[in-house]
């Protein structure tokens, strides 16, 4: 028995899936695509659910519902790119959030050292190996380890999501915080 399992259950009543999504609308997030396959099985999908899980060994994690066309495509091919979309590259991000999403082969890119398709213009690229596939109620959680990245090169605002809105980071940076300076 977990230390979880030996708590009282406290009487709450379920969580409206609204109003879930309303309160994390209101943190602020980056936006990725995640791309993955080569040639005509390339696939992407525009994804917020993005974190860094650990620096040694170098881990990063997304969430995809289950249902999603790009989940196949990843367990075939075992890789996967995690884009960081900059701020002009909101039309982007909208082409691979539908369900009539863009074609690989329609936007520019190129295969990183696994095959695996890289975004042209986007801010940085983690190319990443599938380590673990977690259940997570209506989404999977994929692990991945990152084999290659790399940076545009040239300093671009990154694209953000807000209470359901896509825009351009418009303020200027602050600087760096120290816990991040090494
Ligand atoms: C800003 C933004 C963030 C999104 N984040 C996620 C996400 O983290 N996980 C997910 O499964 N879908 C996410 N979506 C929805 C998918 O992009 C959308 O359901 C998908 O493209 C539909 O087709 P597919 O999943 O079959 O490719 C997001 C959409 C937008 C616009």
């Amino acid at each position: 028995m977990s230390a979880m399992d030996a708590r009282p259950a406290p009487r709450v009543e379920p969580v409206d899936g609204r109003a879930l999504r309303d309160v994390c609308g209101h943190f602020v997030t980056g936006v990725t695509v995640i791309t993955s396959g080569a040639g005509e099985r390339a696939a992407g999908t525009t994804v917020n659910s993005f974190t860094s899980v650990s620096l040694d060994p170098p881990l990063v994690l997304f969430c995809l519902h289950r249902e999603s066309r790009l989940r196949a495509v990843v367990r075939e091919s075992g890789w996967y790119v995690v884009n960081f979309l900059a701020g002009r590259q909101e039309k982007l991000a909208r082409a691979f959030a539908g369900r009539d999403t863009a074609a690989i082969a329609d936007v520019g890119h190129r295969p990183c050292s696994t095959g695996a398709p890289v975004l042209s213009e986007a801010l940085g690229f983690l190319s990443c190996r599938l380590v673990d596939e977690v259940e997570g109620g209506d989404h999977v959680i994929f692990v991945g380890e990152v084999v290659e990245l790399g940076l545009s090169g040239r300093a671009r605002d990154p694209l953000i999501f807000f209470r359901g809105s896509l825009g351009a980071l418009e303020e200027e940076p602050r600087g760096a915080h120290p816990i991040f300076d090494g």
